[in-house]
């Protein structure tokens, strides 16, 4: 039980940064920057990349960890963690972007496409929203929405003797 609760306090607290940094950096992406001087760019690109480097990505790294071994700790096997999953892997495709849009303004200032700044915030406050809703509410999300391949068995062979129950 101790153990839970450690793991669920540094999955939040680490949600928290990752999450806030998802918000904060493309917002500092979204300015027009073309006109600033060389210092105040140079400094803007450095906050950028440390701060997706050293602190944001290891956030979601260690966010990610105990989030997954609090499933194997409360056998957490239910369609509404898997659809929170599908939600995360899509939180995790708009970090890959931010990082790439980083690069982006480090190497081509003048063309980089800061413009996609504000559909990036967009989604991913709606993917939060999405994601906040199903571990809060653990609504019942009915097997049948998913397609009949994922449904039946592929007669392939498991690692395991026993899959988890
Ligand atoms: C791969 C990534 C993630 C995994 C494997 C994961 C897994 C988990 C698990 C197993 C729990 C415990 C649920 C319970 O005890 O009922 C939990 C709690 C929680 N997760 Fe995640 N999670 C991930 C990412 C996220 C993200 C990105 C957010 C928010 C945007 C989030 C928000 C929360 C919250 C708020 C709780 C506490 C819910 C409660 O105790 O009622 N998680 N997570």
């Amino acid at each position: 039980m101790t153990l839970v609760l450690a793991l669920k306090t540094i999955h939040i607290t680490t949600l928290i940064i990752w999450c806030a940094g998802l918000l904060a950096l493309p917002l500092l992406l979204a300015g027009d920057h073309r006109n600033l001087a060389q210092s105040d760019y140079t400094r803007l690109r450095l906050t950028l990349q440390n701060g997706y480097i050293a602190v944001i990505t290891p956030a979601a790294v260690i966010a990610v960890t105990a989030g997954t071994a609090l499933i194997f700790l409360r056998g957490l096997y239910v369609p509404w963690m898997f659809a929170k999953l599908v939600m995360v892997g899509f939180l995790v495709g708009l970090h890959g972007l931010t990082g790439h849009a980083i690069i982006a303004i480090g190497e081509a200032p003048g063309e980089a496409q800061l413009n996609l700044a504000i559909p990036r915030l967009v989604a991913a406050v709606l993917l939060m929203a999405i994601i906040l809703l199903l571990v809060l509410a653990k609504p019942d999300v009915p097997l049948t929405l998913l397609p009949d391949w994922l449904q039946q068995p592929l007669g392939l062979q498991s690692p395991f003797e026993a899959v988890p129950m």
